[in-house]
């Protein structure tokens, strides 16, 4: 098929099966914000130049045969360039990370003034350019040091060093920073890292999956998500009471939400869903919204789940100013025995959650299938349920095999779906204030390497220089933000012969 067909399929498609009503970004409110995100790890490179020193994720990756960040897509020397391709994308904002082991080598101590200069310029084009930063401090890269020291997340000494680093970041680039986000999807990290072993820094009991050289699957998320609370508070204690006056900017605390829905409507399958949901969504949001953990996570955990003492409780609520939301997919709950959407383990949070998760489609590692619904129903959910709390969907977006064609169909019909539950949300009075794609271009994957990619922009990895070249999906995106295009009667011409100018590998 060539081009055009493909295009004029795609359409035909979207059309078909779409269950919104036509939009464009002049439905959203005006001060909404739309924005595609990045991470340090994934997307700078650079790992040691300028004084940066290794992050647990550095480790991690050189432990595993499936490539790393030491160059990335080069972000630290390329990225004018890519504040320029956002600018040219019409991006409203742009979220990215502070590796803490380049600000601050040996995650406490004596500053880095080249990793100052380096973010304060970035922060500088990104505003130069009209695009709002939103910075979020701690996405999986604790710096190597404090592992070694003491454990990292585990030990409450992480509570400390982490308030001293957001008290460098605050002060440094507060001025032109409004929107902060202490630690990226909280609950998915702490299971992931501490339960299943399989992001950074790979901490699990002994199982015949993976091999972990430390950790206790059954105690360890808990541990961690405890002190990522408090760390999180005293953060935020420290922004309110020192900046927030002066630098008038917000602070929020993120997590990893699956849409949820009961596989029947056997009461079971309901009971099922609130138990999922208050494992998933109450462990950080009603300590962060009530001040104390779910009473189905107390009653199940008993001893393994820490306590907040009367003034740690009184800290944590309240602490956030907005809750991040990472949405990918959604699972149908049902009541039968649990087991781990990881590989499975027989203990620790999956286990402890006591459900059975189900796909709702054909998702796979190389795509996933758009249940926009499934979103819907999240801020739903935590309108209903925690206040209705502002929200800013800090990631959303699909993945693809790397080198599949720059006309990313799919991933063009999966975010024009999930914008239009946004807007459905947004109607149905949800305090919902931006969204991101995940990710701006392709990265070094979290789960993947760089076997499958979320950009909207294509990296060569292979390439020295790292070239981008945009796809569909860029088109699509630029075309939404700058009103170009309406999501039903979209101007497929001009999309299509913008992207055809542009669309080889
Ligand atoms: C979760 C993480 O925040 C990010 O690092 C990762 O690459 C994406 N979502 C995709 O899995």
């Amino acid at each position: 098929m060539n081009h055009f067909s493909q295009f004029f399929t795609f359409l035909v498609i979207v059309l078909a099966t779409s269950y919104i009503d036509a939009f464009t970004r002049n439905d959203f409110p005006e001060d909404f914000l739309f924005g595609a995100a990045t991470s340090a790890y994934q997307w700078e490179g650079a790992v040691d130049e300028d004084g940066r020193t290794p992050s647990v994720w550095d480790t991690f990756s050189h432990s595993y045969d499936r490539g790393n960040g030491d160059i990335a897509c080069d972000g630290y020397h390329k990225y004018k360039e890519d504040v320029k391709l956002m600018a040219d994308m019409g991006l409203e904002a742009f979220r990215f990370s502070i590796s803490w082991s380049r600000l601050i080598p040996n995650g406490r101590g004596p500053i880095n003034p080249k990793s100052l200069l380096f973010y304060k310029n970035l922060i500088k084009e990104l505003r130069g350019h009209g695009i709002e930063p939103h910075v979020t401090l701690y996405h999986y890269d604790l710096p190597q040091s404090l592992e070694d020291e003491y454990g990292g997340w585990i030990n409450r000494k992480i509570i400390d060093d982490f308030t001293a680093f957001a008290d460098v970041c605050f002060r440094e680039f507060g001025d032109d920073v409004k929107l902060w986000t202490t630690i990226n999807e909280a609950t998915i990290f702490a299971i992931a890292s501490y339960g299943e072993g399989v992001a950074p820094p790979g901490h699990c009991s002994p199982n015949k999956f993976i091999n972990c050289s430390t950790g206790n699957s059954s105690t360890e998320p808990y541990l961690a998500a405890h002190n990522m609370l408090l760390a999180h508070a005293s953060a935020s204690k420290l922004y309110k009471l020192k900046y927030k006056i002066k630098q008038r900017g917000s602070i929020g605390l993120s997590i990893f939400a699956f849409g949820l829905s009961p596989y029947t409507n056997s009461k079971d399958d309901e009971i099922a869903t609130e138990r999922a949901k208050a494992f998933l969504f109450g462990w950080i949001l009603k300590p962060l919204v009530f001040g104390d953990y779910p009473n189905e996570m107390k009653r199940t955990l008993g001893s393994r789940l820490p306590v907040f003492s009367e003034e740690e409780s009184e800290q944590v609520k309240g602490s956030s100013d907005f809750v991040g939301i990472i949405h990918y997919t959604t699972f149908y709950v049902t009541n039968r025995a649990s087991a781990s959407i990881f590989p499975i383990m027989n203990q620790g949070f999956f286990k402890d959650m006591g459900v059975y998760m189900i796909s709702t489609g054909n998702s796979s590692l190389f795509e996933w299938e758009a249940t926009p619904w499934g979103l819907e129903g999240v801020l739903e959910h935590l309108k209903q349920s925690y206040n209705n709390p502002p929200i800013y969907i800090l990631e959303n977006g699909t993945p693809m095999k790397h080198d599949s064609m720059l006309q990313d169909t799919p991933r063009v019909e999966y975010i024009q779906g999930y914008i239009g539950a946004v807007l459905n949300a947004i109607k149905n009075g949800s305090d919902t204030r931006g969204y991101f794609v995940w990710s701006m271009i392709d990265v070094y994957e979290l789960l993947s390497g760089y076997t499958t990619s979320f950009g909207m922009y294509y990296v060569n990895f292979s390439d020295p220089g790292r070239k981008r070249s945009p796809k569909l999906s860029a088109s699509w995106y630029s075309g939404f933000l700058n009103g170009t295009i309406d999501v039903v009667s979209q101007d497929s011409t001009q999309l299509q012969s913008n992207f055809s100018a542009s669309s080889s590998l």
